[in-house]
């Protein structure tokens, strides 16, 4: 620019009536001219825009291959059948604490007799002159087999409980309980109100099922209990410190 305008020529640089194309043809073998058109250095040449294009249409076709196909970056291949996420190594549960035998029958067993509230009562007392009290009764206290079939299979007919005569009738209230809830229940009205007999244990409770099982599904009667049925459960007896997997109702060895 600075030689064109010092130059004695005043024209400007594209004067319409000159081509630049050909003005600069004809000075032919002028290095400047020559180096205007193509840059022979190797690797300084620019690139071709056929290439720009050709790269630009496998780019695409490629980017809609990948895309359509949805197997190159399908999320399927991350997700695992069955996978489980290993359990974290901290123990979440509280560890089980071992109770003793009668605690956990009390606990279990005062549950179960919410079947058996609404006549014996929250006491124990029952209600005077209709439903017989079970603190101090002697059939809660005494034989372990008579109590379950009571519980298991009902009573009805005259029965005197703790001096008085009573004549009512009462369902099979426990006809649906487990060794393990019998044994519960059974225990809790023997140790609850004052009462102070001895755990019924769930092999005891078990056989007292299979007892009931035998004998037939009738409801029972004081006279019949009193006759065939006034004896002691057989079974494993459990002392009352016995302690117990809180869960399986197993005893544990007492921690050193
Ligand atoms: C609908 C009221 C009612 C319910 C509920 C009931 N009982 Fe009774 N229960 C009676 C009556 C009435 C008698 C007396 C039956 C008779 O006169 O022969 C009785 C008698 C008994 C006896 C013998 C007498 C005594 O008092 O010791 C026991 C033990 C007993 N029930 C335990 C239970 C248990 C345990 C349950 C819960 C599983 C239960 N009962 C649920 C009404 C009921």
């Amino acid at each position: 620019m600075s030689d064109s305008s010092s130059s004695s020529d005043l024209r400007p640089d594209l004067d319409e009536s000159i081509n630049v194309q050909d003005a600069h043809g004809a000075l032919k073998g002028d290095p400047a001219a020559g180096r205007e058109k193509t840059v022979r250095e190797n690797g300084m040449e620019a690139v071709s825009l056929w290439l720009v294009l050709i790269s630009a249409i496998v780019v695409l076709a490629a980017g809609a291959v990948m895309g359509q196909g949805g197997s190159f970056f399908g999320y399927g291949e991350l997700i695992i059948d069955g996978y489980m996420r290993e359990p974290s190594p901290v123990p979440q549960e509280e560890p089980k604490v071992p109770i003793a035998a009668l605690a956990l029958f009390q606990k279990e067993g005062k549950k179960v007799y919410g079947t058996c509230v609404a006549c014996h009562q929250d006491s124990g007392l029952g209600q005077t002159g209709q439903f017989p009290p079970l603190a101090g009764s002697e059939w809660v206290l005494g034989s372990t087999e008579a109590l379950s079939l009571i519980i298991h299979n009902g009573v009805a007919g005259p029965i005197e409980v703790a001096g008085t005569q009573y004549n009512g009738n009462m369902s099979a209230f426990g006809a649906n309980l487990n060794a393990k809830e019998l044994a519960a229940l059974m225990t809790y009205i023997r140790t609850s109100w004052g009462n102070d007999a001895s755990i019924v244990s769930p092999s005891m409770a078990a056989n007292a099922l299979e007892i009931s099982k035998k004998r037939g599904g009738a409801q029972t009667s004081a006279e019949e209990l009193k006759k065939s049925h006034d004896k002691m459960l057989p079974g494993d007896i459990l002392a009352p410190d016995t302690l117990l997997d809180p869960e399986t109702w197993e005893p544990v060895a007492p921690e050193e």
